[in-house]
């Protein structure tokens, strides 16, 4: 039954905003384990370029190149040429062959506007985007304006560790002809699955055999492999001398890798022909919410300015912090006697999966039934004064009791975070065991 394979958006719509959206308008106090900040701060490029901006912009308009005009909403250019080279430098040391950056390289408010934009554009086309899960979720928010231009891939079971299967993907993409796009995180939020150059290839022949077909690639957390795993941009791969640049549509970001999510700058790069297709450049060019030439600029020095380093020394630190959670719940276990919570292994990322293997079966403190579902033990942990995501919020089956925990917080919290997680399966663990909830 093919529509085994989709679950509902507007089910999905659902679950993100009870288990994610309102974790945001809860006022009450809290440790916060949900949010999306990295935690290292930006290059110095950062700030050193805002300076020169600042004189820039208080030196009086000779209408040179030199000029930042702060009163006039248009700029000389939709995408600043700084920033169009920069970003091509960036793929292109990724394999990705952009050739000529002024007509490859769109600029948006951020990847997730970007993405929203693309939703409104192959509705625009009558066409949908499949969402494999789990994956980052956010953007469906948008999608109910769109019409809900989205098919979502039910996640393979625990037995497959829930991985993107490409069988699944390519008997989705024959059974529903209206998919125009396949949206791929990689690496993945919160999953931090790095994709493999196998996997990529497949897909570059799964989508060159189809002629309408793209992938769009959302590579935010690019830079933030933790593991060594070596990492192959989508829009690098080809097969049987057929590129798949001319197929995908990479979307960057500098909010994570960059530390800089107040910038909301986000990039899209694509072939020419695959740009005028999707319309995106009259997207940008007639929005007021388009990026400010500003932020589009800072943006431009920290791509061109940012030594290597920078990111060596980040993954060292959220190194350090995953190793700091991974021992927080070993003493939870010890404390308890049985492996009650384990930390899935991740590739990459900002985020750990908690699986809370040792509540099922068993109740809460105040409950009747035993838990069924991640979002009870998530809305238990809240009541106690932490908030973490369920993993259900990002399409991971609720009974697999998975919790999505954001390892690059303040030490402090992860670690009072956690306590909390301690305190609680310590009285769960004792409770009796009692029949699942249907
Ligand atoms: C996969 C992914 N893409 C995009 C974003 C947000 O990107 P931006 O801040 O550029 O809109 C996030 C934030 O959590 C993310 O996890």
């Amino acid at each position: 039954m093919p529509d085994d394979l989709l679950i509902a958006p507007d089910a999905m719509q659902r679950l993100l905003h009870e288990r994610w959206v309102a974790l945001y308008a809860d006022q009450r106090p809290r440790i916060d384990l949900f949010h999306g900040d990295v935690l290292v701060p930006p290059p110095p490029a950062a700030a050193a370029a805002l300076r020169e901006l600042a004189d820039r912009a208080a030196a009086p308009g000779r209408g040179g190149p030199d000029d930042l005009e702060l009163h006039r909403y248009r700029s000389p250019h939709l995408v600043a040429p700084a920033l169009a080279t920069a970003t091509a430098g960036w793929l292109r040391r990724d394999g990705i062959p952009v050739v000529n950056e002024t007509r490859e390289v769109i600029v948006g408010v951020g990847v997730t506007q970007l993405t929203v934009a693309l939703l409104h554009e192959f509705a625009r086309a009558g066409r949908t985007v499949l969402f494999p899960l789990p994956t980052y979720t956010y953007p469906l928010l948008a999608a109910p304006q769109a019409g809900h231009p989205v098919r979502l891939l039910r996640p393979t079971g625990a037995h497959a560790g829930h991985r993107w299967d490409l069988e699944r993907i390519r008997r989705a993409v024959e059974t529903w002809p209206d998919i125009g796009a396949i949206f791929l995180v990689n690496p993945g939020n919160p999953s931090g699955e790095v994709l493999s150059a196998e996997f990529l290839r497949g897909l570059a022949r799964l989508v060159l055999d189809h002629p309408d077909l793209v992938v769009i690639a959302d590579e935010i957390y690019r830079e933030m492999i933790l593991d060594g795993s070596p990492f192959t941009a989508a829009a690098a791969v080809s097969d049987a001398g057929r590129a798949m640049y001319a197929r995908t549509i990479t979307l960057r970001g500098l909010a994570k890798c960059y530390g800089l999510a107040k910038l909301r700058i986000g990039v899209a790069a694509a072939a020419e022909e695959l740009l005028d297709r999707f319309s995106l450049r009259s997207f940008v060019w007639f929005n007021t919410a388009a990026p400010s030439e500003i932020d589009q600029l800072v943006a431009a020095a920290v791509l061109d300015r940012t030594p290597e380093s920078y990111h060596r020394s980040t993954v060292r630190a959220y190194r350090r912090l995953f190793r700091l959670v991974r021992a927080e719940v070993d003493r939870i276990n010890r404390a308890v006697g049985v492996e009650a919570v384990q930390v899935v292994p991740s590739a990459a990322g900002s985020f750990a999966l908690l699986r809370l293997t040792g509540f099922r079966g068993r109740t809460g403190p105040d409950a009747a039934t035993a838990y069924h579902s991640d979002a009870q033990i998530a809305a238990d942990l809240h009541d106690r004064g932490v908030a973490l995501v369920p993993g259900s919020a990002f399409g991971y089956p609720q009974e697999e009791l998975l919790l999505r925990l954001t390892v690059t917080s303040p030490e402090a919290d992860l670690r009072a975070g956690l306590a909390l997680l301690g305190e609680l399966t310590r009285e769960v663990v004792a409770a009796p065991r009692v029949p699942a909830a249907p």
